[in-house]
């Protein structure tokens, strides 16, 4: 019997027990809103990067790949708004010095002491900023990223140049963004320094709203082939007021979080705001809505319409997840509490294999045999060159603490080498299954065949 109400605090708790998540700077008390991932985290997070990249990058044949600097020009963040528009409303509590997001603030009051004397709303901006060579003379700054994006628009011409693509196409990008966010919480749901996994889908004007209506489908689609029931996501189209700078419209994916539904991805139609912004107007191209007088930017990013031969800006289609969140999400999915029959309760993280950070742990049933090591040690080499990830030699000299620690991290199949593999005409292990923990008899001979059938 399954339970699923799983709370932040279990998830907390798995992830710094069993490796995959660690409070950043911990032996010196820990930086707020910023985690490193562990040996299991980091497979995690990298099958899931691995996952979104074959879906948008090698399943499709009109798209790029692009990996963007961290640190920024000035100017793109000038003139992409959010030197000026990237704020977050932030509120003091006067009486025990608290900070809150305005809109996070319930009934006027201080979440830490609940006092009502707080400051008026002024806006913070959330960008990090740092210098650029060794002095601080306060104009040589530039900006730690706060969306992979923008890297993406203002390498708009050289990706078209160096690719001759034609629109629709679209430039993928995964990568880390920062932003000082007032008030970090819900452990990787809001960090300061965090991923994301980003396209920009660039579009014929005019053909913008049917392109956006695909995207959300196809975003939908895709987190729910990662394991998220539909029950756990939904769709929700932001109001005017929530819109961010650039858009015309945005729907978001939301999960079911421990905390409750909320953000996961965002799809929005940027129109031709951001390569309007970074072309300057030298040619007349005021008619289009964003071009931008005062840029000293070197380039149009647009581009001619091989039908009319007319110069236009392409109008621009962005799903934009989050990787964290989208680890968090999966964990959250995955976590499972289970009664045994013996009244011992079973953790279990049920990971869709490709996602799992050890697809195989191969376990040798007496640690001090030197015939049962040199297989187990044997048949890890040789699954490891299948190439379906990490396959992991597991020597807890337990064979039930090796199956739990390979419940709660995930693992799919475990493999033990025991006396009975060198019983008979041909070696055999045994395969245990995490879900159903049933365990049957193979020969070593038809493992290959078995694993690839099952993770390819
Ligand atoms: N380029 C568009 C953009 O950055 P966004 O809605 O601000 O849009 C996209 O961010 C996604 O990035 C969000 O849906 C969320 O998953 C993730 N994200 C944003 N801020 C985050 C934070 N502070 N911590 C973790 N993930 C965050």
């Amino acid at each position: 019997m399954s339970e699923n109400i799983t709370t932040i605090e279990e998830i907390i708790s798995l992830c710094k027990r069993r490796g995959f998540i660690f409070q950043s700077s911990e032996i010196y008390g820990g930086l707020q809103g910023i985690y490193d991932y562990g040996p299991f985290g980091v497979e995690l997070k990298n099958n899931l990067k691995g996952a979104w990249w074959k879906a948008i990058v090698y399943e499709r044949d009109d798209v790029e790949g692009l990996d963007s600097s961290i640190i920024t020009h000035r100017m793109t963040l000038k003139h992409s708004g959010h030197e000026d528009t990237f704020t977050d409303p932030l509120i003091d509590c006067r009486d025990c010095k608290h900070r809150m997001r305005a809109d996070h603030v319930v009934n006027n009051k201080c979440d830490n002491c609940e006092s009502q004397n707080l400051t008026e709303p002024r806006n913070f901006n959330l960008m990090f900023r740092t210098n650029l060579g060794p002095i601080d003379n306060g104009v040589n700054y530039a900006y730690l990223r706060p969306e992979t994006a923008q890297g993406i628009f203002t390498n708009f011409k050289n990706v078209l140049d160096a690719t001759s693509r034609k629109l629709p196409f679209g430039i993928a990008q995964i990568g880390k963004a920062f932003r000082n966010e007032i008030t970090p919480k819900n452990f990787i749901f809001r960090v300061r320094e965090f991923e994301q996994m980003e396209l920009e889908f660039f579009v014929e004007p005019g053909t913008d709203e049917e392109w956006h209506q695909e995207w959300i489908k196809n975003r939908l689609k895709w987190w729910q082939s990662q394991g998220l029931s539909p029950e756990n996501l939904k769709l929700q189209p932001q109001s005017a007021s929530e819109l961010a700078h650039y858009s015309k419209a945005t729907t978001d994916i939301l999960y079911r979080f421990p905390q409750g539904f909320e953000e996961l991805e965002g799809i929005a139609n940027r129109t031709d705001y951001d390569l309007g912004s970074h072309t300057k107007d030298q040619d007349n191209l005021k008619i289009f809505s964003k071009v931008s007088p005062n840029n000293n930017s070197t380039t149009k990013l647009g581009g001619l319409n091989s039908e009319t031969k007319e110069y236009r800006l392409p109008f621009v289609i962005e799903p934009s997840g989050g990787l964290d969140r989208g680890v968090l999400a999966i964990l959250t999915e995955a976590y499972t509490k289970e009664q045994l029959e013996n009244g011992q309760e079973r953790i279990v993280l049920k990971l869709k294999p490709h996602l799992a950070p050890i697809k195989i742990a191969v376990i040798p049933l007496a640690r001090n045999n030197e015939k049962i090591v040199s297989k187990a040690k044997e048949i890890k080499q040789s699954l490891q060159k299948f190439g379906i990830g990490r396959i992991r030699y597991e020597d807890t000299g337990n064979i039930g603490k090796g199956y739990r620690r390979n419940d709660e991290i995930g693992t799919p199949l475990c493999i033990t080498v025991d006396f009975d593999t060198f019983e008979g005409d041909t070696e055999t292990v045994t395969i245990r299954y995490r879900d159903s923990m049933l365990q049957e008899r193979i020969a070593i001979n038809d493992l290959e065949k078995f694993i690839r059938n099952y993770f390819l």
